[in-house]
């Protein structure tokens, strides 16, 4: 989620680059074989549902609802999303049962928690167990984070600590040109805690500290992968998989200006992530690999999550065999002010899983 005020005409001319392949990654391994890894297919079709989660007409003069993060526990998904508008970016939190209930959930905004008010966007929730608390994760200008013992409870979320106490690192400042630094994600194995990080730039980027010191301890970052800008842009998300392999997605911009998202696996947080479905040919989620139950109200399948059920610890475990992606769209023919754009919500449901 990138934060300036410029406009989206921009993107929509943006220059149509080559949709390439990061260099020094085998993709022809993953193409040729029969044995996709870890229950994951090699091709992916969707089907969506129709925006389901807007702004209210409550007078806070929203203009999207973005960036979604989703948990699924004892039947009820809980979201946290970036509230957007020319002012500015917040956090938003609701829940609800089936995604029928989506459109009428209450919105709890998280200005009124100690979190506060000002710069918080694109949130990441997980539970960190050794602690016995959840993690809010998201960006502010650093990378930020509050927590909370109970996630029912929207007002206690506390106020946000940074996890690069010195600033934007050196790395990041050194690469990220006329990009921003945008969308963190925490995930953990048994014995570290690794962060990633976008610049809009081209570069993914991953930094780590040990179990123990979490959410201390940071290390510098490196560059987790790069390639073009439009062709690795934002919004990655890490997930752990039941046969200990790692999915790795991330957001593009593809050569039709809209939105899309490319996927990778690997055996291990810190790669080498190997191609899964990652061309606008075969992308994971696109335009072209989803069906619309009704009108096709985006053309742009933008930052979004799976929806994590039953386990929501650090280790962030996801089910191959029964992937939900909530996401953010918006009708094609919306233009202006980047952070006025009109972002809704929805689901797309994975058709031809693998198992
Ligand atoms: C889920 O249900 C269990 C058992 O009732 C309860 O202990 C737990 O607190 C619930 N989790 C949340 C996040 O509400
Ligand atoms: C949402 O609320 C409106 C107004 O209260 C009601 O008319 C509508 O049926 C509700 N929709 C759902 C899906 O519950």
């Amino acid at each position: 989620m990138r934060p300036s005020a410029l406009f989206a005409c921009l993107w929509a001319s943006a220059t149509a680059l080559p949709s390439s392949l990061p260099a020094g990654r085998d993709v022809s391994i993953v193409q040729l074989s029969n044995q996709p890894p870890s229950d994951l297919p090699t091709t992916w079709q969707w089907t969506s549902t129709g925006p389901l989660v807007g702004p209210k007409n409550d007078g806070r003069g929203i203009a999207g609802i973005k960036d979604p993060t989703i948990i699924l526990i004892n039947g009820t998904h809980h979201v946290f999303a970036s509230t957007a508008q020319s002012a500015g970016y917040n956090l938003v939190y609701f829940t609800f049962a089936d995604w029928a209930d989506a459109p009428n959930a209450t919105f709890y905004y998280l200005d009124q928690a100690p979190l506060g008010t000002g710069y918080r966007a694109a949130p990441q929730v997980f539970w960190f167990a050794p602690h016995k608390l959840w993690y809010l994760v998201y960006q502010n200008g650093n990378a930020a984070y509050s927590t909370n013992p109970d996630i029912n409870n929207p007002k206690g979320w506390t106020a946000p600590k940074v996890f690069y106490p010195d600033g934007m690192p050196k790395i990041i400042e050194q690469n990220i040109g006329e990009g921003y630094w945008v969308d963190m994600w925490v995930i953990c194995d048994s014995a570290s805690c690794h962060l990633f990080s976008s610049d809009d730039n081209g570069q993914l980027y991953r930094s780590e500290t040990s179990l123990e010191q979490f959410p201390n301890g940071m290390s510098q970052p490196v560059i987790a992968m790069q390639d073009n800008r439009n062709d690795l842009f934002e919004a990655a998300c890490v997930y752990s998989l039941p046969d200990g392999k790692y999915l790795l997605l991330v957001e593009a911009i593809g050569t039709d200006g809209h939105r899309w998202f490319r996927s990778w696996t690997a055996d291990s947080i810190r790669g080498p992530w190997q191609g899964l479905a990652n061309t606008e040919q075969n992308p994971w989620a696109r335009s072209n690999n989803v069906q619309f139950d009704g009108d096709v109200w985006t053309k742009s399948i933008s930052h979004g999550e799976i929806i994590r059920d039953g386990t929501v610890d650090e280790k962030l475990l996801i089910d191959p065999c029964n992937i939900r992606f909530m996401y953010q769209g918006m009708d094609p023919s919306a233009g202006g002010e980047y952070n006025a754009l009109p972002w809704r919500l929805g689901f797309i449901a994975h058709n031809n899983p693998a198992c």
